[in-house]
């Protein structure tokens, strides 16, 4: 069953864009192999990410992911069945969640900053689809696709 799950966390430690690219290396080697797709929004504190792929893959994923001590205060905002993908194009796409952005943070989560705790489930599924189109501009910025 296809599924797609939306949670916020934040950092334990300050991470270098080194640590955080490591992360998203590791993440789109691994996504493509359990033919998970997803975006990850980054703010230098906060992370929103989704995912979504079966059930099954993505929720042994979740518990790896939950259990990883770079980041803590895990908030699911949603785990919901879906019928399509809405971000099939990456593996793991990844965006800044800069100060640049503050318009569409006011737009989808109310505040003009980047407070994941406070969105919605469709407030954060909105911005990650619009800062997702913006990358969708780069494509080095691309992980694989993953399968549908
Ligand atoms: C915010 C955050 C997001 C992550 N997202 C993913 C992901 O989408 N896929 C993934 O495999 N690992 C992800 N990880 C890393 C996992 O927690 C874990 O370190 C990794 O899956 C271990 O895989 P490896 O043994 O191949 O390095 C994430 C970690 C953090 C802190």
């Amino acid at each position: 069953m296809l599924t797609r799950l939306i949670y916020a966390s934040e950092t334990t430690q300050a991470l270098t864009p080194a640590a955080v690219q490591h992360i998203v290396d590791r993440a789109r080697a691994n996504n493509t192999r359990l033919h998970l797709s997803g975006l990850l929004l980054f703010d230098s504190h906060s992370f929103l990410q989704v995912l979504e792929g079966h059930r099954a893959p993505l929720s042994e994923l979740f518990g790896r992911i939950a259990a990883d001590p770079r980041h803590r205060r895990i908030e699911l905002l949603e785990v919901t069945p879906v019928d399509e993908r809405r971000f099939a194009h990456w593996s793991m796409g990844f965006a800044a969640a800069d100060a640049a952005h503050g318009e569409l943070f006011l737009r989808f989560g109310g505040t003009p900053q980047f407070n994941p705790y406070a969105m919605s489930a469709a407030g954060a599924l909105g911005l990650l689809e619009r800062l997702g189109a913006a990358q969708s501009a780069l494509p080095a910025a691309r992980g694989r696709a993953a399968r549908a």
